[in-house]
């Protein structure tokens, strides 16, 4: 559809304008690479740039990402599968490309305490392997989905770029490593990279199912179902909860503002306000109307306690503000997770689109 728009554009100019034919996408269109375009916040990304008229090549190897988080928009993206590492497939995934938005990773702490080396791989390994083959085919820009996590557990807040890192989690050490290599291949290469520090992203499509999944995304689905929701720890521990729709303006910003401004820097992009989970509880409570209660379960291993996020340099360079806000877009969150039918025997279903045609062709 998009595309269609396009190409009359392009035959109307060479008709009128006696010019030589142009590839309506080498005049019009930019073309990005979104890596874990599967994931929640991938497929997010992927809808808005096909939206706002660009092309979407992508990479996922469905680890963590599902099927249907892309089968409204199979069609019009040039689909890959694959791993980032080791399958050859990411050198000649960006061939061609401006901008890379790199999502693609191993998303969760526990899951790294379980097993560091996956980790170490997924969200490390990959990333220095994007970063060569970006360079090589000197790609405009990389941004990167860098972590919150990288703070640790400083207990200054807000949490501000210029402040020393703390990782505690092989999850967040990988994170930031992985946001050292963006720095340098800029400093080293020209290689423009951004890296944008998510505090806690949310909203629909987040995969509520699995044991790591993001604790919204669990709490709403299980209230939902009438389950009993558990929190590790004793709830004071505080989050910087973001909706879904800010880290995507975000990333668009991060590819169009001036290098100068941007180039090799770290941003933190979270909405600026912290709420902690026995809050976060009621408030679920109120809008899904729940009369359950929580169960409380030991802390976990790794786990930040406290969050929250300075904006201002997102705000100065970016031309970042947070457009929705936490309790507007928990609701739209729970609207969402209540008009699918969120059981895991019904996920996966609407796939079936077999294979979309190469952006390239
Ligand atoms: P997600 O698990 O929904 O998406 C990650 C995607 O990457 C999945 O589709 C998965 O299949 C794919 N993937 C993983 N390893 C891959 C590999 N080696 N090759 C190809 N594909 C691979 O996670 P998400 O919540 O959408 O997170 C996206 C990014 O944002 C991640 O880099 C994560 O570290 C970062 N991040 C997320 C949050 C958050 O709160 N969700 C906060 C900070 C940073
Ligand atoms: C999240 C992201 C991570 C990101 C980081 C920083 C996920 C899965 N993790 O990590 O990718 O880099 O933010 O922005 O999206 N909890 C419960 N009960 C549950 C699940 C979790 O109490 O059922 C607690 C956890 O112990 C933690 C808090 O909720 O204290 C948040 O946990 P989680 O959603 O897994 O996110 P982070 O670990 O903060």
């Amino acid at each position: 559809m998009v595309q269609e728009v396009f190409l009359s554009i392009a035959y109307e100019r060479s008709m009128f304008g006696g010019a030589v034919p142009v590839r309506y996408d080498e005049r019009l269109m930019a073309r990005y690479l979104i890596t874990g375009v599967a994931g929640f916040i991938g497929s997010a990304l992927a809808r808005e740039v096909l939206a706002q008229g660009d092309q979407v090549r992508s990479l996922d190897n469905f680890s963590t990402g599902k099927r249907e988080n892309i089968s409204e928009i199979f069609s019009q993206i040039d689909f890959r599968e694959g791993d980032l590492l080791g399958s050859g497939l990411v050198h000649d995934a960006c061939r061609g490309v401006d901008y890379i938005l790199h999502e693609a990773a191993i998303a969760s702490v526990p899951r790294s305490v379980k097993d560091p080396l996956a980790s170490h791989r997924a969200n490390l390994d990959a990333t220095v392997d994007l970063l060569i083959a970006a360079r090589d085919a000197k790609v405009k820009r990389v941004v990167y989905a860098a972590s919150s996590s990288a703070y640790g557990d400083t207990p200054t807040l807000p949490k501000h770029e210029d402040m020393t890192p703390n990782p505690i989690s092989p999850y967040a050490v990988a994170k930031l490593a992985s946001e050292y290599y963006m720095t340098s291949f800029y400093r080293c290469y020209g290689l423009e990279t951004v890296c944008l520090r998510y505090f806690n992203i949310f909203g629909p499509r987040q995969d509520p199912d699995s044991p790591y999944s993001g604790v919204l995304a669990k709490f709403i689905t299980q209230m939902l179902r009438g389950e009993q929701p558990t929190i590790f720890g004793d709830g004071t521990q505080s989050r910087d909860f973001t909706y879904v729709d800010n880290a995507v303006q975000a990333n668009l910003l991060a590819c169009k503002a001036p290098a100068s401004e941007v180039a090799g820097r770290v941003f933190n992009i979270g909405v600026g306000q912290r709420v902690d989970l026995n809050e976060t509880f009621r408030l679920l409570q109120k809008i899904i109307g729940y009369n359950g209660e929580v169960k409380y379960a030991p802390e976990r291993a790794g786990d930040v306690k406290h969050s929250l996020a300075e904006l201002t340099r997102a705000k100065r360079h970016l031309g970042y503000t947070p457009k929705i806000y936490f309790e507007e877009g928990l609701r739209r969150t729970v609207e969402w997770y209540r008009s699918v039918d969120s059981r895991p025997d019904n996920l996966g279903t609407q796939f079936s689109n077999p294979r979309a045609p190469n952006v390239d062709a």
